[in-house]
């Protein structure tokens, strides 16, 4: 177990996602609300099982990061998956700090908290030189917690169709 976790914060423990994660993925990917700013929408349990193995195999086989199972420290419960996704965007490999809890755990700053740890290890323990974050418009929310970060709006982008904003920060 202990190699399985990321990095901790006063509240909350990132750790690999595993298969036997899927039910609790599922519960949230299925959540219309939860899925609202995403253009793909809500996931069956078959597509959630397909991310939670592209998750494992190519994203911690390949680039070594991902998106992490996201623990509420006081329970013990799976509260979401935040992390690091790798993009090309316009010949340029990116890497984006991602995230996503479950409802009854939003408007505390859990999020923030998350985010800002995700960035210190990208910078720190990955060595990564730079991370975005893209938020559609739409979500003001995930465009605060990206400010939060410390990071800037660069430019509006078209991903599949679908304007983004693409903020940034830069290794200090
Ligand atoms: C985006 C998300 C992760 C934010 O989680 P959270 O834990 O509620 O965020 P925080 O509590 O850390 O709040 C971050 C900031 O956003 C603000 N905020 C939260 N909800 C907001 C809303 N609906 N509108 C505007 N601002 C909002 C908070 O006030 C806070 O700013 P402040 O500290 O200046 O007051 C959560 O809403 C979520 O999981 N959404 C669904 C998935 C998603 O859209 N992920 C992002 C994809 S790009």
């Amino acid at each position: 177990m202990a190699d399985q976790i990321i990095l901790e914060t006063e509240r909350l423990m990132l750790r690999k996602l595993t298969p036997d994660d899927l039910e609790a993925l599922f519960r949230l990917y299925r959540d219309p609300v939860i899925r609202e700013h995403f253009p793909e929408g809500v996931l069956n349990r078959e597509e959630t099982k397909a991310e939670l193995d592209w998750i494992i195999k190519v994203y911690y086989g390949e680039y070594g990061y991902g998106l992490w199972a996201t623990i509420y420290k006081p329970t013990g419960a799976f509260i979401g998956r935040c992390g690091l996704l790798p993009w090309v965007i316009d010949e340029r490999q990116e890497v984006e700090v991602a995230y996503l809890l479950d409802q009854a755990y939003w408007g505390q700053g859990l999020a923030s908290e998350a985010a800002q740890a995700i960035v210190a290890y990208g910078f720190d323990v990955l060595n990564l030189n730079r991370l975005i974050c893209l938020p559609i418009p739409e979500n003001a929310a995930s465009m605060r917690v990206a400010e939060k970060m410390g990071m800037h709006v660069e430019h509006e982008i078209v991903l599949d169709g679908t304007p983004a904003m693409l903020y940034s920060i830069e290794k200090a």
